[in-house]
């Protein structure tokens, strides 16, 4: 594997050895001193063509406990305002020396076109690409997921993690929301299937894509018929994009209310979820929308695991794109 684009491109064996190697990260960051020099000398570029908060700062903590060196960029306030293409502004920053390239960008493909186009020579990591993939969230996703669902499905006890079996064979996944706009939606419904889940993706009408017809999953409608008929292990809400909403003129709903009663997560349908089952969200959320505040700081909650579990998987990610050869954990 030379570079990550899509959480598509990876087999069942590579992604089982990326989260066993996240979890090999995640048993260093309890440690006092959590910096290994497994990269030192590296020079990790950090793209950020639109806004982010947990995925940059999470490549950039996962680049600096592996000791590389992080040059961050921002499409804000650089050279793009006045008009320079992604082509030139990737050769610059591979000019002054990267190593890696973390990108993330609001056209879908732009990961892709830097790795293949043959203007950088470097690894390229896609942190988020317009509608299209997020791969580095899918494996968090599965991290936070294949640990919990390891702990209860072998333990019997949802408790602290056991050790993590190698995947999520037949645990059953429901991912609720704007699908349509939604990286994290697309990259979870691949990688979890690689790794054995059941998917159901719900929805409005409004927010599903054309074309679903070859997406792995089901696809339902009613979230409580839904949630009644699949006991889901884990339901992970997608926020409610708005920003793309607008752009493209609005009207995907008739309203917030109406979408929160509908199809948001509340009180009585976390009542209604099996016991065990865990409540995911990739962040940012928009809390009383797609999930109430009191859903969102539910015990059974996973969001901060999440985060914790970015820099793991992208320590990993890093790792095993950038370490030479012998440069051992
Ligand atoms: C997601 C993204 O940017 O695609 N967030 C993230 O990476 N933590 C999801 C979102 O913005 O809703």
């Amino acid at each position: 594997m030379k570079h990550l684009l899509s959480a598509k491109d990876l087999s069942h064996a590579e992604a089982v050895a990326l989260l066993d190697t996240a979890e090999a990260m995640a048993a260093t960051q309890s440690r006092a001193v959590k910096k290994l020099p497994t990269l030192r000398g590296k020079t990790v570029v950090n793209m950020f063509f639109e806004d982010s908060t947990r995925t940059r700062l999470s490549f950039e903590a996962a680049a600096k406990r592996l000791s590389a060196d992080v040059i961050n960029f921002s499409g804000k306030g650089s050279s793009l305002s006045k008009g320079e293409s992604l082509k030139d502004t990737a050769q610059t920053l591979q000019a002054m020396g990267a190593d890696a390239v973390v990108v993330r960008h609001s056209a879908c493909g732009a990961a892709h076109l830097l790795a293949h186009a043959g203007w950088i020579d470097v690894p390229v990591l896609n942190a988020g690409d317009g509608t299209h993939q997020h791969p580095t969230q899918a494996l968090l996703d599965a991290m936070t997921l294949r640990r919990w669902y390891n702990s209860a499905t072998h333990s019997g006890d949802d408790g602290a993690p056991a050790a993590p079996g190698s995947d999520l064979d037949g645990a059953k996944l429901v991912i609720v929301g704007d699908v349509l706009h939604s990286r994290v939606a697309r990259s979870n419904v691949d990688l979890a299937t690689t790794l054995g889940a059941q998917v159901t993706l719900v929805a409005p009408p409004t927010l599903l894509p054309i074309g679903m017809e070859d997406w792995p999953c089901q696809v339902h409608y009613d979230l409580d018929e839904t949630i009644a008929e699949v006991q889901p292990d884990a339901i992970m809400m997608l926020r409610v994009q708005r920003e793309r909403m607008s752009a493209a003129g609005g009207g995907f709903f008739p309203s917030p209310q109406e979408y929160s009663r509908q199809y948001g997560l509340d009180a009585t349908r976390r009542a209604a979820l099996p016991e065990h089952a865990i409540i995911m969200h990739p962040g940012p959320m928009n809390r009383g929308l797609e999930i109430t505040a009191q859903a969102a700081d539910d015990p059974r909650s996973r969001v901060v695991e999440q985060v914790a579990n970015g820099v793991s998987v992208r320590m990993a990610c890093l790792y095993l794109l950038l370490a030479d050869e012998g440069n051992q954990l």
